[in-house]
């Protein structure tokens, strides 16, 4: 049931500050300042390098959770999207945990990768949305999400669900490092009980980003940029972007324009930048200006104080409210699904059910 809303996507899109809720619920304990993780069956402080494996934006997941779990536990973090996993010969050696990511848990390339992992000795973990889902079934460690039935094709609420158990695994891990005092950690907890609520002021853009689909929806190709974990999530707009409006869509490392894409700019190519306002900034802003200085019609996703500092100049800007840099991903990802998911709508694309997608890959 759709509710009063069009379609699927947009339905769940809004729900993603109560589930996200629901699932921090089951990771967080409040009372104590704690993170917290279901049993295993192995000890995490034996863990020594973690293996990411997943595909489509389950894997931008994973890429935003590799800069989490090198930050905050200090562990070396490898990851790769499951079809190319299974098919070169990954050196995993004894005391890996294997992390397989998957809404479904029934993607074909994941389940035959996890099974890889398995045979090759390495612990297995899973972030399922669907609890009795193959992978599950397969885990060492079941994390599962709680972001109820995903019905449109394009991931929007499982994504973000993804990102929640992910940051609650990167506190637990770098607890069992010995790399998180109790105030750390404490501090990790108020910032990702305050997502739902920022997540929530982000969806009060949905007209504004609404009247701005015109921007975008007569582009040929539009390029978005991102630094550190607001890489992935420049990855995820694109996905999302070419997925449902069926236009050409480029995700980039912002310091990677200069080395070819820069070449494609010109007044016709919108280029969305996420950055919201810290360290990265500033770099992120000289190259949003070499792509103004070439024509470039920008829309800029940043806080008050970042659109305050690079506004000017761009074509547009969506204010997002200032949050903490761990649970940036998880808010700026609204604003990035509602400008594909409004473009689409304007364009007039079947957006549950986008032409040659199935919800579930379940064949190589
Ligand atoms: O069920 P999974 O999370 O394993 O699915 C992975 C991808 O097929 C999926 O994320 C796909 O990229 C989505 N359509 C993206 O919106």
């Amino acid at each position: 049931d759709k509710g009063n809303h069009r379609h699927f996507m947009q339905k769940e899109i809004f729900e993603q500050p109560v589930v996200v809720a629901q699932t921090l619920k089951s990771y967080l304990r409040r009372l104590e300042n704690q993170v917290a993780l279901p049993d295993m069956s192995f000890d995490l402080s034996e863990i020594r390098r973690v293996t990411i494996v997943a595909c489509g934006t389950s894997f931008y997941a994973g890429m935003v959770a590799k800069y989490w779990f090198e930050k905050f536990a200090r562990m070396p973090v490898d990851i790769d999207v499951a079809s190319e996993f299974r098919y070169r010969e990954p050196v995993l050696e004894p005391g890996g945990l294997a992390l397989f990511i998957s809404q479904s848990g029934e993607t074909a390339d994941t389940l035959a990768a996890l099974r890889h992992a398995r045979a090759e000795g390495q612990k297995i973990a899973v972030v399922v949305n669907v609890p009795t889902s193959s992978m599950a079934r397969e885990a060492d460690l079941l994390l599962p999400t709680h972001a109820g039935p995903e019905i449109g094709v394009a991931s929007t609420k499982a994504f973000t669900c993804q990102l929640a158990v992910l940051a609650a695994l990167a506190a637990n891990l770098a607890r069992a490092k010995g790399r998180l005092t109790a105030e750390e950690e404490a501090e990790i907890v108020a910032h990702l009980a305050e997502a739902p609520e920022a997540m929530n002021h982000a969806l009060g853009h949905d007209e504004e980003i609404q009247a701005m689909a015109h921007l975008v929806s007569g582009a040929r190709d539009v390029l978005y940029l991102g630094r550190g974990p607001d890489y992935p999530m420049a990855l995820e707009g694109a996905l999302k972007l070419k997925e449902i409006s069926y236009i050409h869509a480029e995700g980039y490392a912002a310091g990677e324009m200069k080395h070819g894409p820069i070449a494609l700019i010109d007044e016709s190519v919108p280029v969305i930048v996420i950055a919201p306002s810290g360290p990265l900034f500033e770099k992120t802003v000289s190259n949003m200006q070499e792509v103004q200085a070439r024509g470039g019609k920008v829309i800029l996703i940043s806080d008050k104080e970042g659109i305050a500092l690079a506004g000017e100049g761009c074509i547009a800007t969506i204010e997002m409210p200032r949050v903490h840099p761990l649970i940036a991903p998880l808010v700026y990802a609204v604003p990035v699904q509602l400008l594909a998911y409004h473009v689409a709508v304007a364009k007039g694309t079947d957006v549950d059910q986008p032409r040659n997608l199935a919800k579930s890959v379940t064949v190589e």
